[in-house]
């Protein structure tokens, strides 16, 4: 088979987990030993690809993952890396970031050396590369249903602040049915979902609990 066929079979055992779909199991071998999706059964979880160990961009972006590792706790969400490199090359550059950068990351990094979970996530997007994972972050809910997909490309680190605010604005709409508007921040008003009678569209235009800008758009406090 040549190379153009064995990618055109690449690209057809390839699946993208949708916003709504169950996350696909899978049972994988990481840092912290063998670890299945199932075990993170009841806690949110933050699955991220990255292209390779002791590359630079991906570094930066282990360390920044690393310092919001608190924050996400807090939210009863874990962090879960995965590239294609081996064990021995993520035991190793975790510890080559701690003896040079002083950061240990505590997180576990999935060693799919296969492509099994990455072909699982659509994390191969062979038209930037088909050797290595693209910048993925699959945020995962407490019933293993997938949240949120963001997608970088190799060039790019991504920002923990958005990952932390995505994960904290779908936790507010789970919790207070509202939804949040651009560039929403804990603490912000949220978007009362729309009315879907005409009763409710003349009720909540005198709710004094909403700040309404029309009946279509009002806001709460949350
Ligand atoms: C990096 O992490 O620095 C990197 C990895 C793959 C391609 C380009 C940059």
């Amino acid at each position: 088979m040549d190379n153009y066929s064995n990618e055109q079979n690449e690209q057809q055992v390839v699946s993208l987990p949708r916003i709504g779909d169950k996350a696909p199991s899978f049972e994988a071998e990481t840092t912290h030993g063998t670890l299945q999706l199932e075990d993170f059964d009841g806690s949110w979880v933050v699955l991220f690809s990255h292209p390779a160990d002791f590359t630079p961009v991906c570094t930066t972006e282990f360390i920044a993952f690393q310092e919001i590792q608190d924050d996400l706790r807090e939210l009863n969400t874990e962090l879960l890396g995965l590239s294609v490199d081996s064990v021995h090359s993520h035991i190793a550059w975790v510890r080559n970031v701690k003896e040079k950068m002083g950061v240990e990351l505590k997180f576990p990094i999935i060693a799919d050396l296969n492509k099994d979970v990455a072909k699982k996530y659509g994390m191969i997007m062979p038209g930037e590369s088909t050797t290595e994972t693209s910048r993925a972050v699959f945020v995962i809910d407490d019933k293993q249903t997938v949240r949120a997909v963001i997608y970088y490309p190799l060039s790019t680190g991504r920002n923990m602040a958005e990952i932390l605010r995505l994960v904290k604005g779908l936790q507010t709409t789970d919790e207070k049915g509202v939804a949040t508007p651009a560039n929403w921040n804990p603490g912000d008003k949220a978007i009362v979902p729309p009315p879907k009678t005409q009763e409710e569209a003349d009720e909540r235009v005198n709710n004094d609990e909403y700040e309404c800008i029309d009946w279509y758009f009002c806001k709460k406090h949350v």
